[in-house]
Order: structure tokens, then sequence, then C-alpha cells
């Protein structure tokens, strides 16, 4: 493994429902430290490609590479434990538990393991929380208090810590803040700019081109399922974006290093 090996990269990634082409032949890659972003029309496959690299269906083909190593996932808790940590639109917390419960959810610290008897290590998780939300710049007041009395950008936050403290590879943030205010949005923004800033590679799915302009590295266009162009922010413009995702603007009318041929 080298600087320059993808943390993830796929090739023909294929997943067909009977007649349904969901997403053909798709190449894509994040290199260390980059977030990318993925956008694209509804229905362009955006969705069943996150669920092909996160465990949760198997692909009809195609190739899964973590840092150079041929992967496949059964199931979501292996593409967890393989080092995908995923933060979904309904973000699987549990309103009555306080903070560190729900940041060890299902990966609960035990002080005396005996099967059904074992005993939770409630100072070591809450020591833990701390850290992970310190580390990716969350505050919360009361870490004692349930998820209940907290906003939707503040679960946000704990969410995306949860996700960056344990993943080993990268995370994935599927639309973060489609259902948050301005202030929140720019809360949780704030949050993925300190991600970048640590180096942790992030795929983030969103229909906001403000955001991805603000955000990301690289912009992975979804259409009619499959992926055909990919641009650095930097080289690319929202105009240009918009075109690729309705049609308008052909990937192939621009120099072919550009489109996703990978
Ligand atoms: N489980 C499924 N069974 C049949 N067709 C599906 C299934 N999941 C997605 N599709 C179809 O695959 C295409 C891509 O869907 P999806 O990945 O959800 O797109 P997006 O997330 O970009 O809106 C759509 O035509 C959708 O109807
Ligand atoms: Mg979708």
């Amino acid at each position: 493994m080298t600087a320059s090996t993808p943390v993830l990269r796929i090739s023909g990634l294929t997943k067909h429902y009977g007649g349904v082409k969901a997403l053909t032949d798709a190449g894509f890659q994040l290199m260390p430290g980059e977030h990318a972003a993925i956008v694209g029309d509804n229905g362009a496959g955006k969705s069943t490609f996150v669920r092909l690299i996160t465990g949760v269906e198997q692909p009809s083909a195609g190739d899964i590479r973590l840092d150079g190593e041929a992967v496949s996932f059964h199931s979501p808790l292996d593409a967890r434990e393989q080092g995908i940590e995923t933060v979904y639109q309904t973000l699987a917390l549990a309103e009555d538990l306080d903070v560190p419960a729900n940041i060890f959810l299902g990966r609960e610290i035990t002080r005396l393991n005996l099967g059904p008897l074992s005993v939770l290590n409630h100072k070591a998780m809450r020591e833990q929380s701390v850290d992970m939300l310190s580390t990716t710049g969350v505050k919360i007041q009361d870490m004692s208090a349930s998820l209940r009395g907290m906003s939707g950008g503040q679960r946000q936050c704990v969410a995306i810590a949860r996700a960056a403290g344990f993943a080993k590879k990268l995370i994935i943030l599927d639309e973060p803040t489609a259902a948050l205010g301005v202030q929140e949005t720019a809360r949780v923004e704030d949050i993925i700019k300190g991600l970048k800033s640590r180096g942790v590679p992030l795929i983030i799915i969103s229909h906001n081109l403000r955001q991805v302009f603000d955000l990301v590295d690289r912009i992975w266009v979804f259409r009619q399922g499959r992926i055909i162009a990919s641009r650095r922010t930097a080289d690319t413009n929202p105009q240009e974006i918009v075109g690729l995702i309705t049609g308008a603007i052909s990937p192939h009318s621009l120099p072919a290093e550009e489109t996703a041929a990978c």
C-alpha cells in the first residue's frame, strides 16, 4: 500500500433487480484523506451504490477494494468491522438512552463478560465518548441526558462523532443535513470540515450543491444507474454539475481523462 493507493476503489459495480438496472458498471475511487460527494437525480442509483458498499445488499457483479485489498461484505456489520462507518438519514440512535450509551450502541464495553451476566463498563464508555466528541468538535452540555431533548442537529453531530470514532477506513454520510435548519446545517458542515483537516476519508450524498462545493474535493455524478462523470471540485462549477445530472451536458464532450473511466 502506498500513498497513492485509494482507500476505496470500485470497479464494474453492478446491481440489477430482475429487469431493473439500478446500477451498471460503476467505477469509483476515494483517495486517502479525500472528501467526495455523490450527486444525481432521484432514481440515479446513489442509494443502491451506498447499499452495496455498506453491506446492506450484495452486488450482482463488481469489485470493491479497501486499501488495495479485495473485500466482500455480507452484512452491514461486516462492512463496519472492515472499517466503513455509515450515517444514514434515519440516524439509528436510541431516544431514551444518553450520549455514551448511543455512541456504544451495539459495541458496549464490558467490565466482566460472563455471557448473559456481562457488566457494562459505564466509566470507560463515558470517558471514550467524551474523547470522541471532543476530537470531532462536538459540544454536548450534559452527557447523561437522553437524546430525546436534543435537536436534530445535535443528534446528527452525535451520529457523526460515533462514526468518526469507530471508522477505521472511511465514513459515509447520507444526506446529513436534509432535515436541518440553516444554523444546524452550518454546525454539521463545520464538523465535516474538521474531519477533512484530520484526514478522515469521507463520502457524502447530498442534493445541496452549495454544500457539495463548500465541502468536497471531488464530485461523482450518477445518472440513470451509471456513474457518468467525476470532477475535481476546483475544476468544475455548479452549472456543469447540474448539466451532467440532468443530461444537458454529455460527459463525453469533455476531456477523456476527466470522465469516470476507472
Ligand atoms: N429493491 C429494489 N427493487 C427494484 N428496483 C429498485 C430497488 N431499489 C432501487 N431500485 C430501482 O433502482 C433505481 C435506482 O434507485 P436508487 O438507488 O434508489 O436511486 P437514488 O438513490 O439515486 O434515488 C431506481 O429505478 C429504483 O426504482
Ligand atoms: Mg436515494
